[in-house]
């Protein structure tokens, strides 16, 4: 007749010996045997419960209390084990090899370049200004991108230092553009006037590289051509894009300067960002920072476009895109947006 002392040492030893076993049992069988050895109707739980029948009164109340809480306890874990055993079981069959509810390492994303924000960025603003997206080949024909822009024949522009030249296609000669320029003709003869155009995308020149140049940069166009259009047109039109663009209002200056295909022709400064017209080093003491080209589209040109220019004329500019990204972003060295350096491109 076992004594309930020695009833409580068998369930002692059942309550330190279930919990270890039950995470040893590494497969649904495994943990099956293990209920069946803790649960089953010959296991050790019954066996130990079914000797409590002979105890008094008092001790099998005290005793069975310790065997119920142990049970319990052992049912709550087959539970828990079974969830677990099952979902690797169910990764195993997927072949899934390791631990899935593991915290990833954290993959890089991706973002878009800054050069191709700054471009959008630019484009975005004449948008709002109303203008439409124009678009023309990186691969032109001396026609569009000369010729048709008042550039005469011996220009030093075309000569082999400034522009890579490619194979002939028939008589036309094919070179790699060096200005987004030829989009205004394309413009002009498929479209009629009044029109609001700009034509963001690369352009190529034959240049050594250094912190300022590069054979490949990017520009963004802009032209308007309608019958009453001019230069006080084209001043506000650039203003307002410099405020919305510098997040506020910048004095501009329009200066002298030469393009084939615009008349007059200016080069446009905004006052320097950094010493706000004082002059410093950025500005080279002058005050201002060279920003980009513009002018009255040329008579010649809205001819050659079959354009009467006693009745139509037109304003035109080019932004370079590296400036205003190095302006924007204080970078020094033009390099630096085209050598994908992550640690470079991960502070924009
Ligand atoms: N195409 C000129 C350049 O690349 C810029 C420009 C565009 C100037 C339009 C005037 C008008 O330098």
């Amino acid at each position: 007749m076992p004594e309930s002392k020695e009833i409580v040492a068998a369930l002692e030893k059942i309550k330190s010996e279930y919990a270890a076993a039950a995470k040893a049992a590494k497969s649904s069988a495994e943990l099956g045997d293990w209920k069946a050895k803790y649960l089953g109707k010959k296991g050790e739980l019954s066996s130990v419960m079914s000797s409590m029948g002979a105890l008094g009164a008092e001790d099998k109340k005290v005793v069975g209390r310790i065997a119920n809480e142990i049970k319990s306890a052992v049912e709550a874990l087959y539970e828990e084990q079974l969830e677990a055993v099952h979902s690797s079981e169910y990764l195993a069959r997927l072949g899934v090899v390791g631990d899935v509810t593991l915290p990833s390492v954290g993959v890089p994303r991706g973002r878009t370049h800054p050069l191709y924000d700054t471009l959008e960025e630019i484009s975005s603003i004449f948008i709002s200004l109303g203008f439409s997206v124009a678009d023309g080949p990186e691969i032109e024909d001396d026609y569009h991108n000369f010729a048709a822009l008042n550039f005469p024949d011996a220009h030093p522009a075309k000569e082999m230092q400034d522009t890579f030249y490619v194979s002939s296609v028939g008589d036309k000669e094919m070179l790699l553009r060096t200005h987004t320029s030829p989009v205004q003709i394309r413009a002009m003869k498929s479209g009629k006037p009044p029109f609001k155009f700009i034509a963001p995308g690369r352009v190529y020149r034959h240049e050594a590289i250094d912190a300022a140049h590069s054979y490949v940069f990017h520009q963004v166009e802009g032209f308007c051509v309608d019958n009453k259009t001019n230069l006080a047109d084209l001043k506000t039109v650039l203003e307002m894009f410099i405020e919305k663009y510098f997040g506020k209002r910048l004095p501009i200056r329009f200066r002298p300067s030469y393009f084939p295909f615009t008349e007059p022709s200016v080069e446009v400064d905004v006052e320097c960002l950094v010493c706000s017209g004082a002059g410093c080093k950025a500005c080279k003491n002058s005050g201002y920072i060279e920003l980009l080209g513009a002018g009255m589209i040329h008579p010649n040109v809205l001819s050659n476009c079959g354009l009467d220019p006693n009745i139509w004329q037109g304003y035109a500019f080019g932004i370079g895109v590296e400036r205003f990204a190095m302006q924007k972003y204080g970078v020094d060295d033009m390099r630096l947006f085209y050598k994908n350096e992550m640690r470079f491109l991960g502070q924009f």
